[in-house]
Parts: structure tokens; C-alpha cells; sequence
């Protein structure tokens, strides 16, 4: 009993340590120029794809990048968020967490691959096709340009119910976030500058409902009309957008009221004056903890930046696989091994 005790141990210690290794390895193999040699037009050509797509589209980049989080705090960047639920096998895409990912967003991905299957067929990983396009489109939209290392693998597998398992939801507290992101290797100084992504795109109303219909949620006469926290005027105009959400679930409204359109500070600007439209918006400026990182971001767009840039960075190399632990598909939307679709 005794001798097998410690003869486990160590060998138990020794694998830790090689798994490990192994990820220190692998973030360190990404490189700026990977595809210089195999596919050396691969940024190139996705820069050119999915700009077109966002001049078309312009719901793309906000989809792109939030379709980049999730891929990344999901079992790390490994494209398995895009890969499509078959009558085999379920998929992320299934997850609760999902079913509000844009269109827009994956088919920019798949133009892209699409073009660099032509060029140069079964080199370019979709999580590096991914990573690249929120790149770009960030940079696009007016935010802050940041240095890219490539090869990631992609993934073998895509787990229905990994998404509602690691994802924050829209009515997180602060402490959940924080406690989320730190599982991850994320400061809540990370948490906030990584949240202002909400300078882009739309949220349904279904995700800010309770803040905005409490007396109509069995409240009561007495019970307050809106989340206190949220500037009044802003509720009232709220709650006519999404008068019909129940009977119409496409609504949705700007995570940033002011700029939409525009990769800008103005989201901390705007969580000051109670135009936060999630809860968990809001909650960063409530909250003592990340109120002074807001504070900051509101008052300085270049420190706002740099930190955006440094974090997401940071969440590019998230649970990176290399080598065999992954590969390079030939369709974003399915592993390798699947059997062709049948039909379109
Ligand atoms: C802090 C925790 C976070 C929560 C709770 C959260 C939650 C949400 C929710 C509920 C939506 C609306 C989805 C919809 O109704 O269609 C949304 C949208 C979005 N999120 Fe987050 N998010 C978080 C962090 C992030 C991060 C870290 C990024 C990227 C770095 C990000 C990027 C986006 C973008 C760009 C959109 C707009 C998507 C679109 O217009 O299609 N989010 N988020
Ligand atoms: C938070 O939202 C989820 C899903 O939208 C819901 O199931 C849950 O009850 C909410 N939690 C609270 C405390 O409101
Ligand atoms: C804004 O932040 C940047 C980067 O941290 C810093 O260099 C600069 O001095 C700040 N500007 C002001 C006005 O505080």
C-alpha cells in the first residue's frame, strides 16, 4: 500500500510537470510571421476578406470579436466555436452561450479560409484566421493595432457545455467576474479593458430585461421602474425599444449608446453617467473594485488602448494547441476527420 504510494507520487508530480511544460512550449512556438514561408499572402489575404465583409456588413467586427472571446476563454483559441453541430455530434455552437453569435461573424471567417484554400490549401489554421480577423476589424473600427504571433492548431473537439460552464453572463457580479477571469490568468484590470469591446456591436433585450421591466416582472406599483443605476432617460428609451422583445427576439440595441460604430473610449464614459446597458457594464463602475480602472479608461483613451491591446494579446495565446494536439482544418465549420456534408 505504502510502496505504491510512493511510487505514484512522484511519477504523478513528474507528468504535471511535463503538462506543464508543454503549454509554456506551446505559447511559445507562436511566431509573428508563421505562414512567411507556407502561405506568405495568409494575413494579406484575410485583411482583404474581412474588410470587404465589414464595408458590406457592418455588424461584422463587434461579431468577430466577440465570436474571438469566446473561442479563446472557451477551451483556448482553437477554433472549436466554430465548428457546426452534425447529426453525429453536438458542438459549442449548441451551448445557451452561443445561440446569439452573429452570422455576420462566421462567415467572414469562412470567406476568408474559403480564399486561403484557394492560395494555399491546408496551411492556414481557422484559429489563426480567427485571431487575425479580430485584429484587423479592431484596428478598422478605430482601436488600437496590436502585434499578432501565429500558428495556432486547431481544435479536435467542441464541447457543447463548455461555453455556459466558463462564460460570464450578462447579469455576472462583479466578484464573478472577477473570480472568472482570474481562473484564466486575467487582473481585473484586464476584466475592464477587456470589457470596453462593448464600445462595438449589439446586445438583445432579453439580456438587459430585468434591469428595465421590474414593475412589469411582478414588482408591483411600488417597485422601482428600472434598475437604479441606470440613467433614467436612457431606461425610458430602452424600454420602447424592446417593448416587443418577448413577441420579437431579433431586438437588439448598441452596447454603446453614443459611438456605436466607433472602437472608442466613450463605454467608460457612458458606465459614469449610467449608460450601461448590461448589468455587468454597469456593475464595473458600481462596484469599488473596477471603478477607478473605469475611472482611468473614461479620462484617458490611450491608456485605454494600450491595456486593450496588451489584454487581448494575452487572450490570443489562451490554451493554444500545437503540433499533434490539433491540426489544420480544411473546413472551419468541421474537424478533418468528419465525413463530407451532404449537400449545401
Ligand atoms: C465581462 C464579461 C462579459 C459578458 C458578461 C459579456 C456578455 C455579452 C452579452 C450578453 C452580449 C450581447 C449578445 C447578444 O445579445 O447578441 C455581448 C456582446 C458583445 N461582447 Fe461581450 N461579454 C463580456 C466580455 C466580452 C469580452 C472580453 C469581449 C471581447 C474582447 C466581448 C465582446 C463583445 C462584443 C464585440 C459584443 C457585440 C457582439 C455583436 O454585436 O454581435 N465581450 N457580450
Ligand atoms: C441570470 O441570467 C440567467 C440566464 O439569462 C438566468 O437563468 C438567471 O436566473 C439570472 N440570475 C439572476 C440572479 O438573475
Ligand atoms: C494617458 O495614459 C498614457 C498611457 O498610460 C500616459 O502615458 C499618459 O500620460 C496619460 N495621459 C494623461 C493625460 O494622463
Amino acid at each position: 500500500m505504502d510502496t505504491h504510494r510512493r511510487l505514484r507520487t512522484p511519477a504523478l508530480f513528474l507528468l504535471l510537470l511535463l503538462v506543464v511544460d508543454a503549454a509554456a512550449v506551446a505559447e511559445a512556438k507562436l511566431v509573428p510571421n508563421y505562414y512567411a514561408k507556407t502561405c506568405p499572402r495568409a494575413e494579406r489575404i484575410v485583411t482583404d476578406v474581412v474588410s470587404q465583409k465589414q464595408l458590406s456588413h457592418p455588424t461584422t467586427a463587434a461579431g468577430v470579436l466577440r465570436v474571438f472571446f469566446h473561442d479563446c476563454f472557451v477551451s483556448g483559441c482553437d477554433a472549436s466555436v466554430l465548428v457546426a453541430p452534425s447529426s453525429f455530434a453536438r458542438s459549442e455552437r449548441d451551448a445557451a452561450q452561443s445561440r446569439s453569435l452573429p452570422g455576420d461573424a462566421f462567415e467572414a471567417v469562412t470567406r476568408a479560409k474559403t480564399a486561403l484554400e484557394l492560395e494555399c490549401p491546408g496551411v492556414v489554421s481557422c484559429a489563426d484566421v480567427l485571431a487575425i480577423a479580430a485584429r484587423d476589424l479592431v484596428a478598422m473600427m478605430g482601436g488600437p493595432s496590436y502585434p499578432l504571433r501565429l500558428g495556432r492548431k486547431d481544435a479536435l473537439a467542441s464541447s457543447p457545455a463548455a461555453p455556459d460552464a466558463e462564460l460570464p453572463l450578462a447579469n455576472s457580479t462583479v466578484p464573478r467576474l472577477i473570480a472568472m477571469f482570474a481562473a484564466k490568468g486575467f487582473t481585473a484590470q484586464e476584466l475592464v479593458a477587456l470589457s470596453g469591446a462593448h464600445t462595438l456591436g449589439f446586445a438583445h433585450c432579453s439580456e438587459f430585461a430585468d434591469r428595465i421591466f421590474r414593475r412589469a416582472k411582478g414588482g408591483g406599483a411600488a417597485a422601482p421602474p428600472h434598475d437604479p443605476t441606470m440613467n433614467p432617460s436612457y431606461a425610458k428609451g430602452l424600454q420602447d425599444a424592446c417593448r416587443n422583445y418577448q413577441r420579437d427576439p431579433t431586438i437588439a440595441v448598441f452596447n454603446d449608446v453614443m459611438t456605436p460604430g466607433k472602437f472608442d473610449n466613450v463605454y467608460f464614459v457612458n458606465l459614469q453617467r449610467g449608460l450601461g446597458l448590461l448589468s455587468t457594464d454597469q456593475a464595473l463602475w458600481t462596484d469599488p473594485r473596477t471603478r477607478p480602472i473605469v475611472q482611468r479608461y473614461a479620462a484617458n483613451q490611450t491608456a485605454f488602448f494600450a491595456d486593450f491591446a496588451r489584454a487581448i494579446v494575452k487572450l490570443g495565446v489562451q490554451g493554444v494547441k500545437m503540433g499533434r494536439d490539433g491540426e489544420v482544418r480544411r473546413r472551419c465549420d468541421m474537424f478533418n476527420g468528419n465525413p463530407a456534408p451532404l449537400g449545401p
